[in-house]
């Protein structure tokens, strides 16, 4: 019986966690995209933008306020900055920004 009621607390939590992500960012490759943050040096030109470690140019209540639109910023850096990031690691690194910073549902 008490098995019985951790299966469901547990299943509880996973039907939470899954309802929490973003349909565009199910199934992306998180640790993909922490890498590449750390290799684009994503974080060190935004530290040199704005005050602090550089996170506070993540703008959750800004113009960035949807999952779509995040994508399309990590999508806008890439193709100014020349950066040559396949769809799918855009998406990688757009999902680890929205775990960390934007959480949008
Ligand atoms: C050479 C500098 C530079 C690099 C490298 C860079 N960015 Fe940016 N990024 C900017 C600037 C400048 C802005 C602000 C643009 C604006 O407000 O129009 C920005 C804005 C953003 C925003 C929107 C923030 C918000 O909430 O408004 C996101 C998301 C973002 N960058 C992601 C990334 C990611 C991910 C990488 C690495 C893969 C990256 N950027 C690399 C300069 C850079």
């Amino acid at each position: 019986m008490r098995n019985l009621y951790l299966f469901g607390f547990t299943f509880t939590l996973m039907a939470i966690a899954v309802a929490q992500t973003p349909k565009i960012f199910e199934g992306a490759d998180l640790k993909l995209g922490e890498k590449l943050i750390a290799e684009n040096r994503c974080t060190e030109c935004h530290a040199s933008k704005v005050v602090g470690d550089g996170s506070a140019m993540y703008k959750p209540m800004g113009r960035v306020n949807s999952a779509g639109i995040l994508r399309g910023m990590v999508e806008q850096c890439n193709t100014e900055l020349n950066m040559g990031l396949f769809p799918e690691e855009v998406t990688a690194i757009a999902a680890v920004l929205n775990r960390d910073y934007y959480r949008f549902k």
